[in-house]
């Protein structure tokens, strides 16, 4: 569709003698309109004329079309239309096109900008929760796809690893390290912190101990750095588990403490340009948002002297700007944090780095609980584990209410996880991601409402469509694009090697299917442009629903060779467009269900 929607738009161009893109036109809403609109409003303003008027002169104008487009205004718009033949011929060609998923929606590696693509980022010696499953699934998201999409994405994890609670825990961890089992979890971290905490009730000097050893850290002293370096240790052999289990892989792990060395110079640098000045002690920078308006001051330096959250951020975008000249810097990061990058990005504006504008902070929302359960506790303290658990055990009472099944308990237990897992991500993912989250885990894993195992579902059944066609003899091997069979004739049979049956894509809903397959491009390149993994959420619903109307409408085995050959390959496509697009989202698929 790109293709078309390139030669509308150049014709256009041409007739409005100004250069103009597919970027330029819209969808319209109702396909019937056409495939591709030009709004008339900026023009009708410009020519003092009405938007109507406007569309049909400019309409008039637009020449040199191929015979497979045609031009006509629509209300306020100049709309052009496909021929459906021709929209089937091309898409189907480049879907089906290469073996397995194809490459359709793909751009050459490295084509496009520097994207750095910060994500998931959780803390040394606390359990990774909910909270920071969502940035990591929607970065890992945006990871896969911008990478398909041809960007030269950087991706990092920016564990949070420094600051004064580390200087306690590795007080924490010298005093009770010894009771730890051999192997230590971050639980045992969190237990020896809080058994910190209470001694510091009986024992206050313990605390300015803790901020002595921070500082100690901070000024590289080595056996500080060795019991801190256990603790994360400890923390990233747990937090990698996750990621394998995630699928998840950074090219950096650069913690907050891999900046360390460079606060003192940038301070002093600072403080030497006026940029930081004295307030209560501590040093600070006036900063202001991107229009102007007056924020809190952004702490750099505490009135001990030590360096804070902010400090390093600040520190982190200049190294990453030195390091990638990045085009684009997006921060996957909780929504409670908006006003903490807005400092650092005022604080980056301030020292005069231009680039500052191509950062972004990206929020997510937290998620709430409908389960009693989990309710009583705080959303942060939920972990992933538990909501999977949740997840996994309505699957498992769904399945086992289904008949028929026959399933060994090994392979039970595969297809529970992979639709469990599934289900959680899809609602995840597709919700705003910067509001709350509402988890009703009956809403979740419902089977046939706008969820991750309905999608699942719809790919199964092209999976058994297909083994059906194999079984019948109507398919033999792979689904390959074959001309003939659209243009409604068949192999085979007659001496000039093809008949006349009917003509395939009749139906409306053929031709629903196929259009809204061949938006998935454009589908993807929103889901980059806002940031938002529901962009292709969303459209993978669309294509189940349009997949859903065709099944329901068209027969595809037993129709002849040509109707059936072209059906498949219209199977195939939506096959191929579903498993990209949940691969893209980190979703499994199951063979059947
Ligand atoms: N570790 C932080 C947290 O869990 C998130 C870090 C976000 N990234 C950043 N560059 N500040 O809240």
């Amino acid at each position: 569709m790109e293709r078309f929607a390139r030669v509308a738009a150049e014709a256009l161009g041409r007739a409005l003698e100004m250069p103009l893109t597919a970027a330029d036109l819209e969808t319209p809403p109702d396909p019937t309109m056409g495939d591709f609109g030009y709004p008339c409003f900026k023009l009708a303003k410009q020519f003092r004329k009405g938007p109507p008027q406007v569309a049909a002169e400019i309409a008039s104008k637009v020449v040199g079309l191929p015979a497979e487009i045609s031009v006509r205004a629509v209300g306020p718009y100049v709309n052009f239309i496909v021929r459906p033949d021709a929209i089937a011929s091309a898409l189907l060609s480049d879907i089906l096109a290469g073996s397995g998923l194809g490459t359709y929606g793909s751009l050459p590696p490295k084509t496009r900008g520097k994207w750095v693509l910060e994500y998931s980022s959780p803390n040394v010696a606390k359990p990774f929760n909910i909270y920071h499953l969502r940035t990591t699934i929607l970065g890992a998201v945006l990871d896969r796809i911008g990478r398909f999409r041809g960007f030269d994405v950087v991706s990092i994890n920016h564990l949070g690893d420094w600051g004064t609670q580390y200087g306690k825990l590795a007080i924490a961890f010298r005093e009770y390290g010894q009771d730890l089992p051999s192997e230590p979890s971050i639980d045992d971290l969190v237990s020896i912190y809080v058994k910190f905490h209470k001694a510091v009730e009986a024992n206050p000097a313990l605390e300015d101990e803790a901020r002595q050893a921070f500082l100690k850290l901070e000024q590289g002293d080595a056996a500080m750095t060795a019991l801190w370096k256990k603790c994360v240790d400890i923390s990233l052999r747990e937090f990698d588990r996750l990621y394998a289990r995630l699928g998840v892989k950074f090219d950096h792990i650069w913690g907050e403490s891999h900046y360390t060395q460079f606060l003192a110079p940038m301070i002093a640098d600072l403080k030497k340009r006026g940029i930081l000045v004295e307030s209560e002690g501590a040093w600070v920078v006036p900063v202001t948002d991107r229009d102007g308006k007056e924020l809190p001051p952004c702490i750099l330096e505490k009135s001990d002297g030590a360096t804070i959250y902010a400090t390093r951020d600040v520190a982190a975008a200049k190294y990453r700007q030195e390091k990638f000249a990045f085009d684009r810097m997006s921060y996957i990061v909780g929504g409670e944090q908006r006003l903490h990058f807005q400092q650092v990005f005022g604080v980056l504006r301030k020292m005069g780095f231009e680039w500052e504008s191509k950062c972004e902070h990206v929020p997510t929302g937290l998620y709430r609980f409908k389960d009693a359960k989990m309710s009583t506790r705080k959303g942060n303290f939920v972990t992933l584990e538990d909501v999977l658990e949740l997840a996994r055990d309505r699957v498992k009472e769904i399945l086992a209410a289904r008949e028929g099944m026959n399933l060994s308990a090994s392979e039970m237990e595969a297809m529970v996880e992979a639709i469990g897992v599934c289900a959680v991500f899809f609602h995840d993912l597709h919700s705003d991601p910067a509001r709350d989250l509402e988890f009703d885990v009956e809403r979740v894993v419902d089977f046939e409402g706008e969820t991750g195992p309905y999608l699942q579902y719809a790919h199964t059944r092209c999976v058994s469509i297909l083994r059906k066609a194999r079984e019948s003899g109507e398919l033999s091997g792979d689904v390959v694009f074959n001309a003939q069979l659209l243009a409604g004739a068949a192999e085979g049979s007659a001496s000039d090697g093809g008949v006349e049956g009917p003509a395939p894509f009749q139906k409306a809903e053929e031709i629903a299917l196929l259009k809204t397959l061949g938006q998935f491009p454009l589908h993807l390149e929103r889901t980059l442009t806002f940031a938002k993994a529901s962009q292709l959420a969303h459209y993978l619903i669309d294509v189940t629903k349009a997949f859903g109307s065709f099944y329901r409408e068209c027969h595809v085995l037993g129709q002849g060779p040509a109707v059936t050959g072209s059906r498949l390959m219209l199977v195939e496509a939506t096959r191929r467009i579903l498993a990209q697009g949940l691969g893209l989202l980190g979703i499994p698929l199951p063979e059947r269900m």
